[in-house]
Parts: structure tokens; C-alpha cells; sequence
């Protein structure tokens, strides 16, 4: 069976900038991917080509086999992509539910947009969701009322109602306390393993990435310095001494 998604020789600079240097990249299904490196090294920039807000120089991007180069990022959603941002995307002002119903209203197409929300959405669907990630209880309080690691965990929540297939975080944890951080992890991957949905996440946090990655690639300068088991790649002279900072 071929890859959830693969990249052949992607290629894109900004300026004298090489954001990306020919990656060649295949993801499995069932992975959990940590992507790590340094700042700049382009970890958002492979993101932002794989789930098309970049265009690429040169290069191929296919989903499940399908060449996707040129897909627009809803398209990708369409096909089962998904992608939560460093700040989340949420509709700060309507409840938690009601952001779970415009997610999933969205993913009916335009069509939905005539029938009221709560018509048009399963109302069990928003309440197992919100139930998967803890924020049943929270469901008729407004998203901007929401603490930081609330309103990730809304992201991922609303994220779900497309039924990706893969689910792409840049930096999850971010502007989160280092005391939650953890837990927001748990959560988050709990709720995408039930759902059987691939992972892949950008992360500086090294005992984060030691706890939910099965595979570690790490960036440098544009390109994929080392990729394997977290093992392998933690302890690899040039990871240690370019991005963990130890010898
Ligand atoms: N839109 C843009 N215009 C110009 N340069 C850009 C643009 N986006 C990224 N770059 C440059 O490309 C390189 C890679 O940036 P990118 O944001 O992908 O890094 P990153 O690994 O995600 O870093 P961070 O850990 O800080 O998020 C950097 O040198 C950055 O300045
Ligand atoms: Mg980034």
C-alpha cells in the first residue's frame, strides 16, 4: 500500500532562503511523527507546502497516491487533512459547541450553510467529540472564555469533525504552561488514536517528543538531517549537537 502522503524533491527558497532542499519524505498510516530543529530550519514551511499554503518551486506532494501539488488547503481538508496552527483558528465568539457544528456544517459542503447549524450537524457526533477531548462540560461557554490549552484542545476538537485521516500540528504545545503541556498531549493523542488518525507534530519540547513520537525526523537548514526511531535520531552526533544542544 503506498504512504498516507509522500514529498519528492520539494524544493523552495525566499530571497537566498532554501526554506526546503529537495525533500524526499513518506509518511505510514499509524504513525506518530515528531518533526524537530531549530528555528528556521523549515518545519512549518514543509507543513505549509504539504497542506497547500505554499507552492512549491519544484517537487510533488501525493496523498493516499494522489498527486495534490497544486490542491488548494480545503481541497486537502476534503481528502483528509488536517491541521491545527500555533495560534488556534477558533470563532472566538460562538460556544464551544457551536464551533464544533460550523467545523463539521463545513465539511457538508455548501449546502449546509442554508440549513441552521444545529440542523444540519449530528448532535451526538458534537458530543462524543467534545467528550473525546474533555470539553463536554464547557460546551455552551463562549471559545474566547476558553484558557490556552482549552482552546488547543477546541482546535483539535473541531479539527476531528472533518474525520481527517491525518492531523498536522505545528507546535501543539506552544503558549502553553510547561505544567499542562503534558496533558494537553495526553489528551490530544488519546483522542487521535481512538479516532485512528495519523500524527504528525512540530515540537521543541524533547520529553514531549520521547513520549508521543514512534518516528522522529529532524530539520536542519531546510533538510531532513535524520529520520528513525526517536532512539536512533536523539542520540545522532549532529542532532544532539545542533538541535538539542548536548554533546
Ligand atoms: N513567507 C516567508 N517569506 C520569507 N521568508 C520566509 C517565509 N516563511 C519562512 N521563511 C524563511 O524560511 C526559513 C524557514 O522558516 P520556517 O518558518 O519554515 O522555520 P521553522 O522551522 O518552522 O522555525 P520555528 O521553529 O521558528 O517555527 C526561515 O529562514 C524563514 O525566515
Ligand atoms: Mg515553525
Amino acid at each position: 500500500m503506498s504512504a498516507l502522503l509522500s514529498t519528492r524533491g520539494l524544493y523552495l527558497s525566499f530571497g537566498g532562503v532554501v526554506a526546503a532542499d529537495n525533500i524526499d519524505f513518506d509518511l505510514q498510516r499509524g504513525e506518530s511523527l515528531a518533526v524537530i530543529g531549530q528555528n528556521g530550519a523549515g518545519k512549518t514551511t514543509f507543513i505549509n507546502i504539504c497542506t497547500g499554503f505554499l507552492k512549491p518551486e519544484r517537487g510533488q506532494v501525493l496523498f493516499n497516491g494522489q498527486d495534490v501539488t497544486s490542491s488548494e488547503p480545503r481541497q486537502l481538508v476534503h481528502l483528509g487533512m488536517a491541521r491545527s496552527f500555533q495560534l488556534p483558528q477558533l470563532f472566538l465568539d460562538h460556544t464551544v459547541r457551536q464551533c464544533l457544528e460550523i467545523a463539521a456544517a463545513g465539511r457538508g459542503g455548501r449546502l449546509a450553510w442554508f440549513t441552521a447549524l444545529s440542523d444540519a450537524v449530528d448532535a451526538r457526533e458534537v458530543d462524543d467529540t467534545l467528550a473525546l477531548v474533555g470539553l463536554r462540560e464547557r460546551a455552551d461557554v463562549p471559545a474566547m472564555a476558553l484558557p490556552e490549552g482549552q482552546r488547543k484542545l477546541l482546535d483539535v476538537a473541531m479539527a476531528l469533525m472533518l474525520k481527517p485521516q491525518l492531523m498536522i500540528m505545528d507546535e501543539p504545545t506552544s503558549g502553553v504552561g510547561s505544567d499542562s503541556k503534558m496533558q494537553l498531549m495526553d489528551t490530544v493523542m488519546q483522542a487521535l488514536a481512538e479516532r485512528q488518525v495519523t500524527s504528525w507534530f512540530v515540537e521543541h519540547d524533547i520529553d514531549i517528543v520521547k513520549r508521543y513520537a514512534t518516528r522522529v525526523a529532524a530539520w536542519i537548514g531546510g533538510r531532513v538531517a535524520a529520520d528513525g526511531t526517536p532512539d536512533d535520531v536523539l542520540n545522532q552526533p549532529q542532532v544532539r549537537q545542533e538541535i538539542l544542544g548536548t554533546r
